[in-house]
């Protein structure tokens, strides 16, 4: 392993003003997605969405590091025959690959899950590496049941915390060997009831545990980006919080457990909606002095928007490639701390 090297990446994939674009869903989630905006996922129609968005300039050349691609995608030429990694090089951006293959049901813990894809993962990571691979990243769930599991336990159980910890460390450990930054993703859903200072607590035990197993497997700060979730209460619990209370718990939580030897951290998007997910971002960076970089990683919040303006039509490429330059542009600003509401009025026309 050369961690130079590896740092030298990191770096550039929080590089002051820029952030991640996660284009690397599954072909299941892909089609929930296009299903939203009655498209027809065919792996034509999935090239040519991501060749849109890939092929945005503005928001590829100053707003986005590095791009997370799906295996499918990482193969994939533009129609023009193009590889889409050259189009996203030839951008500036350095193209990254999800190599986690989902979750499996976690015997022993009813309804919670592991991320699978560590065997044959040398040997993946070496192709991708091959291809223009650069990063990776590995994403873990973490439920936060309503009340007591099976047997009384409670959900997050230690133990599904401790084998999804366990795995994301094998998993930074083989991609530092092949020469490729890990992104960490310990997310810690916002999908119940629950409330802030319950997401603070679980997501203060999951990232504990996260940074004791990368220890102990020696992985390298310094060439890894942790991809966590922001404290927020759950979609289904009616308390609203404020962006600054957001922002300071979220802060409060990665100074606890971050080390500052980790370069950056790239939040998830998690299902905030657009706004909230730019204003969260770019009210802990005004918060400031702070060891490591905070910028966006996001899925939804910076493709709802150019999905539906493009619905599928070539004719709306335009518009589509309009809509991810501003998400792309209000969350780079977001990520200097210099966003402002008033700002996502003025949509580019
Ligand atoms: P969201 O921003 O939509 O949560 O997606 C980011 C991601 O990569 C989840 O693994």
């Amino acid at each position: 392993m050369n961690l130079a090297d590896l740092n030298k990446v990191a770096q550039a994939m929080v590089a002051p003003g820029k952030g991640l674009l996660a284009a690397d869903e599954s072909s299941g989630t892909i089609k929930k997605r296009f299903d939203d905006i009655n498209v027809v996922s065919t792996e034509e129609s999935r090239r040519d969405y991501r060749e849109m968005l890939f092929r945005t300039t503005e928001a590829m050349t100053r707003c986005i590091s590095g791009v997370i691609l799906y295996d499918e995608t990482i193969w994939q030429d533009a129609r023009d025959g193009t590889p889409l990694v050259r189009l996203i090089e030839q951008a500036g951006a350095i193209p990254g690959i999800k190599v986690d293959e989902g979750t499996q049901a976690l015997p022993n813990c009813p309804g919670e899950l592991v991320t699978a894809g560590l065997d044959n993962l040398a040997g993946r990571l070496k192709k991708y590496y091959d291809r223009g691979a650069r990063f990776a990243k590995w994403r873990a769930v973490i439920d936060i049941g309503a009340g007591h599991g099976t047997g009384g336990r409670k959900i997050p159980t230690m133990t599904a915390i401790h084998v999804n910890a366990h795995a994301l460390a094998r998993y930074a450990a083989l991609c530092q060997a092949a020469q490729i930054v890990p992104i960490v993703e310990p997310e810690v859903l916002m999908d119940g009831d629950h409330d802030i200072d319950r997401c603070y607590e679980v997501s203060v035990r999951v990232l504990n545990k996260t940074f004791q197993e990368l220890r102990i497997q020696r992985v390298a700060l310094e060439g890894m980006i942790l991809k966590p979730n922001m404290v927020v209460p759950g979609k289904k619990n009616p308390t609203r919080c404020s962006v600054e209370e957001v922002a300071t718990k979220t802060i409060r939580l990665l100074k606890t457990c971050v080390p500052a030897a980790v370069p950056g951290i790239a939040f998830l998007s998690g299902g905030q909606s657009d706004e909230d997910a730019t204003a969260h971002l770019d009210a802990m960076n005004r918060i400031g002095n702070l060891p490591w970089r905070l910028t966006f990683s996001y899925g939804r919040a910076l493709q709802a928007a150019p999905q539906k303006a493009w619905s599928g039509k070539a004719e709306n490429v335009a518009a589509g490639q309009r809509a991810f330059d501003h998400r792309a542009r209000m969350n780079s600003l977001a990520s200097r701390g210099e966003w402002k509401p008033d700002l996502e009025a003025r949509k580019a026309a």
